[in-house]
């Protein structure tokens, strides 16, 4: 179960000019506690189709009997995608996937206990790097991998361009049974990756077009992945539906994903905390502030409000890793700037502790250890960075994780597209669309000379040519 905590926000804790006073929280609450309706009106009016995929019985029954199918003859699975096409699935794989619970010899965590041998592992390519391509493409045999190829739009440069290299090296070494390697997850329709699904018969899953990439980790995008490393997925989804009623509370204090976007939206737009570092305190929860931190800046980060006025919205999000990063950017966090505010992910269970032993209880500086476990150790570490940085008069708030499990991550990530949606009303944005992204995929189509942008490259070369003058050897 997820728990929002959010005293340290107030400004009766961090005082006047770095909180959310009494009468600001109250007004605030009175003046947007409509959003609440107005997100539920949307949905009925099909604009949230992400809110709906806890609720799709028919994908996840497909995805299992795929998995099913071709469970015991792949060593890997490898996703090519990026961005909303890849960061799903890395955060759900390191949460609940093979590399924290079976192969540490644990199944209850979060891996489905299947009989027979262990699920494969999940490599995601989310970049066009030459020598991460080549290196995986070197260590995995193709013979026993199947890749999992993820765009919705089924045209993405740097996603295609990747399954073109991986297509080739299954040719050339599994041969003629290639497509039963493969397999799609992209729009219904449309598209590169359809058309070719459909032409060769490669197995292909749809993500909804109302669904966008960065709220698309409980779509096939996520899904399938997740169901290939053995995570239970009906857990996942079950704990995304409980979420779902809980954040569609008309009452604005009753609703912690309104609660927690109004808090960010406050302290941005009031207080100047312009930055919002996200610091789960649990290595397997990593990924998931990578692909909050895409969710976050990729929704809100816009030049133009729903009223066509310039506004430069958004709040830049960090991610952080507790306890680790303690001993990195704590101390900057702590006394730089005052510009940021604070999101722990707290858990109060772990999987499995790990008992510290007493093994010098007369020593005065190390004794105190003995008989703690790491986890007693992990939360006072959050605990102990809360209360400094609460002293220093910088405002964090806590999810609390009961434990890590397939019910709660679903919980978190749903909580997190739906205070995404809040913030973008707040803000005044339109939180699904990204159009500052598209210039760069332009200009790069430019410089690879594809059809039609031969006057783009030109304007490049004259405009933007590196000039002789400004190179420092
Ligand atoms: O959130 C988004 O829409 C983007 O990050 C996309 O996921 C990303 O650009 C990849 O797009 P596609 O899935 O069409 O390849």
């Amino acid at each position: 179960m997820l728990r929002v905590v959010y005293a340290n926000v107030l400004a009766e804790r961090v005082g006047d000019e770095n909180g959310i006073r009494a009468r600001e929280w109250r007004d605030a609450m009175a003046a947007h506690g409509g959003l609440c309706k107005t997100l539920r009106a949307q949905r009925q009016a099909g604009q949230l189709a992400f809110m709906d995929l806890p609720n799709d019985q028919a994908t996840p029954a497909a995805i299992e009997a795929f998995a099913g199918r071709v469970q015991g003859r792949f060593r890997h699975v490898v996703q090519i995608g990026i961005g909303g096409s890849a960061l799903g699935a890395s955060a759900l794989y390191t949460a609940l996937g093979c590399p924290m619970s079976c192969r540490a010899g644990r199944t209850g965590g979060g891996a489905a206990k299947r009989p027979g041998p262990l699920p494969p592992c999940l490599h995601v390519l989310d970049n066009v790097d030459p020598e991460e391509t080549r290196a995986l493409l070197a260590t995995i045999d193709p013979r026993e991998t199947l890749f999992h190829v993820v765009t919705k739009s089924g045209e993405t440069v740097e996603t295609i361009a990747t399954f073109l290299v991986c297509l080739q090296a299954l040719r050339d070494r599994v041969g003629r049974d290639w497509k039963s390697h493969l397999v799609f997850s992209t729009d219904p329709e449309k598209g590169f990756l359809r058309r070719l699904a459909r032409k060769e018969k490669i197995e292909a899953f749809a993500i909804p077009p109302g669904v966008g990439g960065r709220f698309s980790v409980l779509s096939p995008a996520g899904l399938v992945p997740a169901a290939l490393a053995g995570i239970d997925i009906r857990r996942l989804l079950a704990g995304a539906d409980r979420m779902e009623s809980v954040c569609s509370r008309t009452r604005a204090e009753d609703n912690p994903a309104f609660v927690a976007a109004l808090i960010h939206y406050l302290l941005d737009t009031k207080r100047g905390k312009t930055m919002a570092v996200f610091m789960p305190y649990a290595r397997s929860l990593r990924d998931i502030a990578d692909w909050f931190v895409q969710l976050w800046a990729e929704s809100l980060g816009k030049r133009l409000s729903l009223a066509d006025k310039v506004v430069h919205a958004g709040q830049t999000p960090i991610r952080a890793l507790g306890a680790t990063d303690q001993h990195s950017v704590v101390q900057l966090f702590a006394e730089g700037p005052n510009n940021k505010m604070f999101v722990f992910v707290e858990v109060e269970r772990f999987r499995g502790d790990v008992e510290i032993p007493p093994l010098f209880p007369d020593d005065e500086t190390t004794g105190f250890l003995g008989n703690q476990t790491l986890g007693r150790l992990l939360n006072a570490e959050k605990r102990g960075t809360e209360v400094a940085l609460t002293d220093a008069g910088r405002p964090s708030y806590t999810l609390r994780l009961s434990t890590i499990s397939p019910e709660t991550v679903g919980e978190l990530l749903y909580f997190l597209e739906v205070q995404t949606a809040f913030a973008g009303m707040l803000y005044g944005v339109n939180a699904f669309d990204q159009p500052g992204v598209e210039a760069g995929k332009k200009a790069a189509f430019a410089l690879l000379g594809r059809k039609g942008y031969g006057d783009l490259r030109r304007t490049i070369e004259r405009r933007f040519g590196e000039g002789g003058r400004h190179v420092v050897d």
